[in-house]
């Protein structure tokens, strides 16, 4: 018996231990840097069409973390809807400006961390998404419109501030929230009256509705989006910007408690005017007001088409227990 204590106070030394140099570890790398992926030296040409996409994505997918209401320029403001156990995390001042913002960041070197996460000095942007599956013309309208006169993107001294991680957040960025790397090929998106492909790649690839809208975040899979736990299934856990809890819905045709009772119709002014036939529906969830009807057509006729998942969420009242 003593022998076994002995063993097993050893084991439990060894544990602590190895728990102990883990922190230990984790506290010191702190955000990881990595090689800086290679940018094309090639400036984005800024084509009245980029300009006008370009505007139009940046609203959907960059201004809710963004935009700071104070000056109505991209110029940071603090992440309010991260849970707090990471700390307080910052969005950056994305302008034009030469200190402060992106006025010296090459385009490629915008490209390569849009695709991969690791800015310009190769440090991991936290939180940041990584845009894997855009297409070229897409990820080059964004850039565009970035460099373009508009007022959200004029230079803006006001200072980037320092992200404060919490140890948790200094863990994942360590473990599990890796870089993606950078697409060998190029990626073009599908047709428009190839419906089906082409509903798909607004929801994996331009919006990345399935990053919120399947099971979590820590099961969805950044490469292979359809191999994501509970796959636009919903019951994603996220915060409001007061920090409280908000479930992501069910967007497979279920009919119960999914979509499969609605009509496109519905689904659009769910989409682009946040009107969902259950109610108004709130932030995280962007509101898509410059998308066009047939863009939304298109996604909802791949949602219809999606393998069905029964998962009732809080708008269900109570169908189905949420998952
Ligand atoms: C979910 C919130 C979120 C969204 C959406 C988002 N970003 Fe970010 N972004 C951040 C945060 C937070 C940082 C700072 C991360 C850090 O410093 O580790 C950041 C950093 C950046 C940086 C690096 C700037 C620097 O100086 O380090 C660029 C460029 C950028 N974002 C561009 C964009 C663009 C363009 C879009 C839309 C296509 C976008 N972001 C969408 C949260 C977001
Ligand atoms: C940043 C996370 C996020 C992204 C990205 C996102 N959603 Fe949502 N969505 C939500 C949340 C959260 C809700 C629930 C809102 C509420 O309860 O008020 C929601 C609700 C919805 C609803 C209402 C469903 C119902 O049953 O009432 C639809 C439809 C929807 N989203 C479609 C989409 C589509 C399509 C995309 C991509 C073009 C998308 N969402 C992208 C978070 C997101």
């Amino acid at each position: 018996m003593k022998k076994f204590f002995k063993i097993l106070g050893g084991v439990l030394g060894v544990v602590v231990l190895a728990v102990i140099g883990f922190v230990v570890w984790v506290q010191a790398r702190g955000i990881p840097t990595y090689d800086k992926p290679t940018a094309s030296t090639v400036a984005v040409a800024a084509t009245p069409e980029r300009l006008e996409l370009g505007r139009s994505l940046v609203l959907a997918s960059c201004n809710d973390c963004h935009m700071n209401k104070k000056n109505n320029k991209l110029s940071g403001q603090q992440m309010l809807d991260t849970p707090k156990e990471f700390g307080s995390l910052y969005s950056a001042n994305i302008t034009q400006d030469k200190d402060h913002g992106i006025g010296n960041w090459t385009d490629g070197e915008v490209i390569a961390l849009l695709r991969t996460g690791i800015g310009r000095d190769g440090r991991y942007r936290i939180i940041m998404p990584h845009f894997v599956h855009m297409s070229d013309e897409d990820v080059n309208s964004v850039v565009a419109f970035l460099r373009s006169d508009h007022q959200w993107v004029q230079a803006d001294a006001t200072p980037t501030h320092a992200q404060e991680p919490s140890l948790l957040v200094k863990t994942l960025v360590n473990t599990v929230m890796k870089p993606t790397p950078m697409p060998t090929k190029a990626v073009v998106a599908p047709a428009p009256t190839d419906q089906l492909a082409y509903g798909r790649y607004l929801v994996v690839g331009r919006y990345q509705c399935f990053e919120c809208h399947s099971k979590s975040f820590e099961t969805n899979n950044a490469l292979e989006p359809e191999k994501s736990e509970g796959y636009l299934g919903g019951g994603n856990h996220l915060l409001d910007v007061n920090g409280v809890d908000i479930v992501s819905r069910n967007l497979t045709g279920d009919s119960g408690t999914g979509i499969g009772d609605w009509n496109a119709g519905d689904f659009t002014k769910a989409v682009k005017f946040g009107m969902s036939p259950n109610g108004p529906l709130h932030a995280p969830m962007p509101k898509y007001s410059t998308m066009s009807d047939g863009d939304a057509a298109a996604i909802f006729a791949y949602l219809q088409s999606i393998p069905k998942i029964k998962n009732a969420t809080p708008e269900d009242k109570g169908a189905v227990a949420v998952q």
